[in-house]
């Protein structure tokens, strides 16, 4: 017998809630051929095994020059704008050697007690904006709380003054807004950026600090060689890879808790509590459930290869589907059900082998608090729309929420 016909794909339908589509395909046809809004065409791989091994195969590169050619001459891969203002040559789109002296370096700037230090910093950022509306009884928590958290959490840690601060809240806020506005709005932000922090890198250089732009300046400084494009490019992906995905894991997160009230009231209980393992895990368990990142980022195939059984040619794109992979019933019991208290949760949420999230530490200790804040402080806080009614951004990669308005006792 004949499976049934593929699900539509990126439809209205499929960005509210894909998994359905993600279960079809996984037990159907596990590393499928599409053609994707864009008009670029490529493979999904949606299965728990096939997706880590392709995240660690080293013949799939994460060069888009790597993009069959014609292909690669439209420049329809990767971030809008990112290659007219030079902004290339970031860990996501480089291989090793490259990928391994860029990420050396970073990690250098990106320690654990870097992080650690920060911790004061996100609490009163997250305290601040929860002062801001928590008198008002009600709020959208994606535009007055998710979304500004990280962008002057990364700003701290890159170490942009707070006068200049707005500023990128302003071109992060077009950057996001990319499944809605035309992908020159967002070429326009990412331009002004890069200018920003061209001359940023450039002070910091005359005046070095304790932020992670100084850092990178101070390791190149040391025998490795940092070109002031990297360094820029650098920067930029931090905050792009670091901003909307930690929106979208505070997001989802809370979204997942208020439509889950079991699960949230025996979380609040450990809070209150004053116990800490149980927020560790469920954090990690909407990683999973509804991760920010849906789809890794751009592979292309170096040479012929089989993935799954299926044979894949050179210059094909390969994506990733973390958001199936995480949902694999051959790899979590029960894998549609969110259970907070999961032990045995190997997501891969973060992805995996050498482009490993480097801002997993920071993103995990954003989302603790912020949740676990909100919990706090504002104990009775409810959804205030119908689940069916809040609207998805249709990116694909990013998986997120326009809009979470709620409601509680000011
Ligand atoms: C909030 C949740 C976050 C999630 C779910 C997430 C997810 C991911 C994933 C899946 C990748 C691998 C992409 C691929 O292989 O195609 C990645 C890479 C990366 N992430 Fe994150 N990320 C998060 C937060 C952050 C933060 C806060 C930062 C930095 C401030 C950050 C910086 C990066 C960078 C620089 C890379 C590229 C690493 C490389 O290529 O070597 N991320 N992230």
């Amino acid at each position: 017998m004949h499976p049934p016909l593929p699900p539509q794909l990126f439809s209205h339908e499929f960005a509210a809630n894909p998994y359905p589509a993600y279960a079809w395909l996984r037990e159907h046809a596990p590393v499928h051929w599409t053609t994707l809004p864009s008009g670029v065409d490529a493979w999904l791989v949606t299965r728990y095994t096939d997706a880590r091994q392709a995240l660690a195969d080293t013949r799939l590169s994460k060069n888009p020059a790597k993009h069959s050619l014609q292909a690669h001459r439209s420049g329809r891969v990767g971030i809008p704008g990112e290659r007219s203002a030079d902004l290339m040559t970031h860990l996501l789109n480089i291989d090793p050697p490259d990928h391994t002296r860029l990420r050396r370096l970073v990690s250098k700037a990106f320690t654990p007690r870097r992080v650690a230090a920060f911790e004061p910093r996100v609490r009163e950022i997250t305290d601040r904006l929860i002062d801001a509306f928590a008198e008002r009884g009600s709020a959208d928590l994606i535009h007055e709380f998710a979304f500004p958290l990280p962008i002057y959490a990364i700003c701290d840690l890159l170490g942009v003054p707070p006068e200049d601060q707005d500023d990128f809240r302003d071109w992060a806020g077009m950057m996001i807004h990319h499944g809605q506005s035309p992908r020159g709005g967002v070429g326009r932000a990412v331009k002004k950026m890069r200018g920003y922090l061209a001359e940023l890198i450039h002070r910091k250089r005359a005046d070095l600090g304790e932020d992670l732009i100084s850092g990178l300046i101070r390791a190149s400084d040391h025998g490795e060689h940092l070109t002031e494009n990297e360094a820029a490019a650098m920067a930029f992906i931090l905050l792009f890879a670091g901003f909307e995905t930690t929106v979208n894991l505070i997001g989802n997160g809370m979204f997942a808790l208020l439509t889950h009230p079991e699960q949230r009231a025996a979380l609040q209980g450990s809070l209150e509590r004053g116990e800490s393992a149980p927020l560790e895990s469920a954090v990690e368990e909407l990683l999973r459930y509804d991760g920010p990142v849906e789809i890794a980022t751009w592979r292309f195939a170096t040479e012929p290869l089989t993935l799954g059984g299926q044979d894949i040619a050179a210059g094909d794109p390969v994506l990733v589907v973390l958001a199936a992979a995480d949902r694999d019933p051959e790899r979590f019991p029960h894998p549609d059900t969110l259970d907070l208290a999961r032990r045995d949760n190997p997501h891969i949420a973060f992805g995996l082998g050498i482009h490993y999230c480097i801002g997993a530490p920071l993103a995990r200790l954003e989302a603790q608090y912020a949740l676990s804040a909100l919990l706090r402080r504002l104990p009775d806080l409810s959804l205030a729309a119908d689940p069916a009614e809040l609207r998805w951004r249709g990116g694909l990669i990013m998986r997120g929420l326009r809009q979470l308005p709620v409601e509680f006792t000011p």
